[in-house]
């Protein structure tokens, strides 16, 4: 039996750029189930907090992720994963986890176990995954690759409203603005697989788009073929 070869759209970029909102919705047109790869950073890092790991020790850090088993599930157009047997929902989503979670993303040994799982993710079959590093180390050879950013003030006004909106934060635009830098400055020169908008991929400023927008530009870029059928789509 001849095995159809599974489609993988690859996005990256700074927090706060609108991956998730955008990946989301392009899953929804497209079919493909959507992978935020953010979590399973964010899951390894409450566990190191819950656990009273320091995070500025990579050992300590890669031992826990070593202990950590995060599986799996199809839930409607996304794969949910869960720890210990369940979702952590907003626990992953707090001011503490933000402040900790690119110390614990910038370990080796970390990044080897999530990258494992997010390949393994292909046998649900076509996906479309959100990172800082897909485009460039996890399906770097998919054809459909792509780069979102926003200003820093479009990019903190966006995760201060969804904080408020959750309840989860009440820190000022101007904390929420100097943490996500913080966050994207490690995230961007840490050693290994560090977020880099790579050769060839279709760079999408978010600025001053609008959702709709933004949705349009991702499908528009994709390969025709992939996109028959899509709704929203030019
Ligand atoms: O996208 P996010 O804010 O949920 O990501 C949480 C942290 O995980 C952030 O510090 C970046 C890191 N991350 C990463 O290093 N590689 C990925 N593919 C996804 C997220």
């Amino acid at each position: 039996m001849m095995e159809r070869q599974v489609r993988v759209i690859a996005v990256d970029g700074p927090s706060g750029a609108g991956k998730s909102s955008t990946s989301r919705r392009v899953g929804e047109a497209t079919g493909f189930l959507h992978v935020d790869s953010g979590a399973l950073y964010r899951i390894m890092t409450l566990k190191c907090v819950e656990g009273g790991v320091d995070v500025s020790d990579p050992a300590a850090v890669a031992a826990a992720a070593a202990r950590t088993e995060i599986e799996s599930r199809r839930e409607g157009g996304r794969i949910a994963f869960l720890v210990d047997g369940e979702e952590p929902g907003d626990r992953i989503r707090t001011p503490a986890i933000n402040a900790s979670a690119s110390r614990v993303s910038a370990v080796r040994e970390v990044r080897e176990k999530i990258t494992s799982i997010l390949r393994s993710l292909a046998e649900y079959g076509d996906i479309i995954v959100e990172g800082r590093d897909i485009t460039t180390a996890v399906f770097p050879d998919t054809p459909a690759r792509f780069f979102l950013t926003a200003s820093p003030e479009a990019r903190a006004a966006r995760r201060q409203k969804e904080e408020a909106d959750k309840g989860i934060s009440t820190q000022s635009r101007e904390e929420v603005k100097a943490s996500l830098l913080e966050r994207d400055r490690i995230d961007s020169t840490r050693k290994c697989a560090p977020l880099r908008k790579a050769d060839g991929v279709v760079e999408i400023d978010s600025t001053g788009m609008t959702l709709d927008e933004v949705v349009a530009a991702v499908l528009a870029a994709l390969p025709p073929e992939w996109r028959a059928g899509a709704r929203g789509a030019k």
